[in-house]
């Protein structure tokens, strides 16, 4: 053996033999990255962080298809096919512990495979399910034109589910890790940061082509996304249209209140509303005859059955005492929390001024992210 080999296997007993890729460490930590993004904003950004939201968890979807990917084109250790995830290892593996005893091979022990197999497909659960309320309850996203107002409730639901379950299995993973490290003293940290460890006898992975062949995946991946989304985001929109209010609507219903849009009823609460003017609320509102029929063939023409918008649908075709949008379920159970002091406030003034609010309020669409409380609302009226 001449000194120069020599050297190089010195060299390369020094750095350890590599067990983790590098493009399976820019995916953990990616992910991580995108994970930690994604549930704190679901669960402390409300709506205001609805956006930041969406952009982690379609970032968790791209990873997540990255990564069901190179469970087959990845390096050895990545591959799924290399799991131990049979039940009688993972049995002998959680003997094992109890006896005290763990052994690192440079994968997974079979305990830490089926946490990334449930991981994984719980993550992409997670972000189709996001995608899937995104598009029934918002009309908005890729899957806009495939999920109905219902279907998007149920998606959210899941969704919340998931986002619970998925904290509880990092956290697991987080113990895990933990006992693997401190307990049996495996390099797992240096394995998934510099992805090089010093253990007798484990196999190492082929550096160079897997990263190349990691990058040229994750381009498609993203260029896939993206294509995809163009095509599914150009199908027509079938639950909304822009519509343009009859001039005598304008004329004579949007002066002592914004002009609501008609799908908040349907046509034949509209046709009680018009037929009840001269005592409407405790005010008259009377008008013509022609103005009348103008604008009621209008309200009739775009009323809440011909829209599936999460308002039509929820408030629009609900039952509602004196047909008062805000006597229906679903606006009381979602302003519920709201203090009256803010409804009562200067820059409110009644629970049924939406628009200052939903800045969307006179399109009808009435989206997450167009919700803006005005913060003078919380200041007294003088
Ligand atoms: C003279 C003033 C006035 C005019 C004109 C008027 N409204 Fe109203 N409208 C009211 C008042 C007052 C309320 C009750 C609002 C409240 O309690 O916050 C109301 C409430 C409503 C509501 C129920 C909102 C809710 O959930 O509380 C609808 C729907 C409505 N008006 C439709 C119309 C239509 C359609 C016209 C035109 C034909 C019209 N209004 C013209 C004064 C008026
Ligand atoms: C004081 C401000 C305010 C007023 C006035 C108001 N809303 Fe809201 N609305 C909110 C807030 C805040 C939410 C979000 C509640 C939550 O956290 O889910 C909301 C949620 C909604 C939603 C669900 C939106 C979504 O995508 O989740 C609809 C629909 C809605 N409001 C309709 C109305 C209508 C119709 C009116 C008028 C009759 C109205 N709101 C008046 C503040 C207001």
């Amino acid at each position: 053996m001449s000194l120069d080999t020599r050297e190089k296997r010195e060299g390369a007993k020094a750095a350890g033999v590599l067990v983790r890729d590098l493009p399976v460490r820019v995916f953990h930590w990616s992910l991580v990255a995108a994970v930690t993004t994604a549930l704190l904003s679901g669960w402390l950004g409300g709506k205001t962080l609805l956006w930041l939201h969406v952009s982690a968890g379609v970032t968790v979807l791209g990873l997540v298809i990255f990564r069901l990917i190179w469970w087959f084109a990845g390096g050895y250790y990545a591959r799924l096919s290399t799991y131990p995830l049979h039940p009688e290892k993972v049995k002998a593996h959680l003997r094992g512990l109890l006896a005290g005893r763990s052994r690192f091979d440079g994968g997974h022990n079979p305990a830490g495979a089926w946490m990334i197999v449930a991981m994984v497909s719980g993550l992409g659960l997670l972000s189709l399910s996001g995608l899937a309320a995104l598009g029934g309850l918002e009309n908005a996203g890729p899957l806009r034109a495939f999920v109905s107002v219902g279907g998007g409730e149920a998606a959210g639901e899941v969704h919340e589910t998931l986002a619970a379950l998925i904290a509880a299995a990092i956290a697991l993973h987080l113990a895990g890790v933990f006992m693997e490290t401190r307990i049996f003293g495996h390099p797992l940290i240096a394995a998934m940061t510099k992805g090089r460890v010093h253990a007798p006898g484990v196999r190492g992975e082929s550096g160079g082509p897997l990263v190349l062949r990691g990058a040229v995946l994750a381009a498609l991946v993203a260029a896939a996304m993206w294509w995809a989304n163009q095509a599914l985001a150009g199908l027509p929109d079938t639950r909304w249209r822009p519509v343009q209010p009859a001039a005598a609507y304008v004329d004579n219903c949007a002066d002592c209140h914004f002009a609501y849009h008609p799908s908040l009823r349907t046509a034949e609460g509209w046709r009680r509303i018009m037929a009840g003017l001269s005592s409407h609320y405790g005010e008259d509102a009377s008008v013509s005859e022609a103005d009348g029929k103008a604008i009621l063939s209008y309200l009739a023409a775009n009323d809440a059955n011909s829209f599936s918008t999460l308002a039509a649908v929820r408030i629009g075709r609900a039952p509602a005492k004196d047909e008062r949008l805000t006597e229906t379920a679903f606006w009381k159970h979602r302003h519920g929390h709201i203090p009256k002091a803010i409804f009562a406030s200067r820059a409110v003034g009644a629970k049924s001024n939406c628009k200052a609010c939903h800045r969307d309020a006179e399109s009808g669409r009435f989206n997450a992210w167009n919700i803006h409380v005005p913060s003078t609302a919380k200041e007294k009226k003088s």
